[in-house]
């Protein structure tokens, strides 16, 4: 099979991963900068070029999409999927796990529990929700934010309030969530693939931290799943 990683650099560790672990199996496998993608749309099909060339015979396509320039990103993926060339993941669920409220809403539907979290757009009644979540402290997070990058913790109820009005005048939506204090630090990350659960990482958060992120100084270990 024919493999195309869309990634912004190709020596970025999970992509690199990735093409080793295709060209092990046997699999060609390309890896394109989807910024330098061309997508073209009207005359004929569908297309996308590189350099000046049409990008043809692949099989399947594996987005790594960041933070940077995500619309881009997800309209060269559905570009790909409209040619008939699969990808995983596709746009849409890409397009879903970029945003914490609209995953929060899916995982729900699907009845797997959510810590208690609320959103909304004024400050108004933000006392008795934050109250109706438990009281502070309370965990604030941007929608958008990855690798730890904005979310916040919250010591009162007054502090969340100052910094929640910070980012509606910012233009931006914020979540305010139960501050799950059984973490510690802690959380375990659970790979699901096709519906099976097939591995897990329990990550730890540096000391003074209660991120556990990677990207904020944290430490991933092997986990078994009971
Ligand atoms: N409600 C919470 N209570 C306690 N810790 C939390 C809570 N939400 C997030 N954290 C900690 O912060 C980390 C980052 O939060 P997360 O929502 O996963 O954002 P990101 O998408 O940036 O990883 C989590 O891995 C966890 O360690
Ligand atoms: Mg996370």
């Amino acid at each position: 099979m024919k493999f195309l990683v869309l990634s912004r650099r190709s020596t970025i560790y999970s992509t690199r991963r990735l093409r080793d672990a295709a060209r092990a199996e046997g699999h060609g496998c390309l890896v394109v900068d989807p910024l330098r993608c061309v997508l073209v749309l009207g005359e004929g099909r569908p297309s996308v070029r590189i350099a000046g060339e049409e990008i043809t015979g692949i099989d399947a396509v594996i987005p790594r999409v960041g933070t940077y320039a995500v619309e881009y990103a997800l309209a060269v993926v559905r570009q790909f999927e409209m040619t008939g060339v699969p990808a995983l993941n596709g746009s849409a669920a890409i397009a879903t796990a970029k945003n914490k409220w609209a995953t929060m809403q899916l995982l729900m539907q699907r009845g797997i529990p959510v810590p208690p979290t609320a959103t909304m757009r004024f400050g108004t009644h933000l006392k008795e929700v934050i109250r109706d979540l438990g009281g502070a402290p309370v965990v604030l997070k941007l929608p958008r934010g990855m690798q730890g990058a904005g979310v916040i913790l919250s010591e009162s109820a007054q502090g969340a309030e100052s910094t929640m009005d910070t980012v509606w005048a910012l233009g931006q939506d914020v979540m305010v969530q139960k501050f799950v204090s059984e973490c510690r630090g802690m959380d375990l990350r659970v790979l699901v693939i096709g519906g099976e659960a097939v591995a897990a990482m329990r990550r730890t958060a540096r000391d003074g931290e209660f991120r556990s992120n990677i990207h904020r100084g944290g430490a991933g270990r092997r986990a078994e799943l009971t």
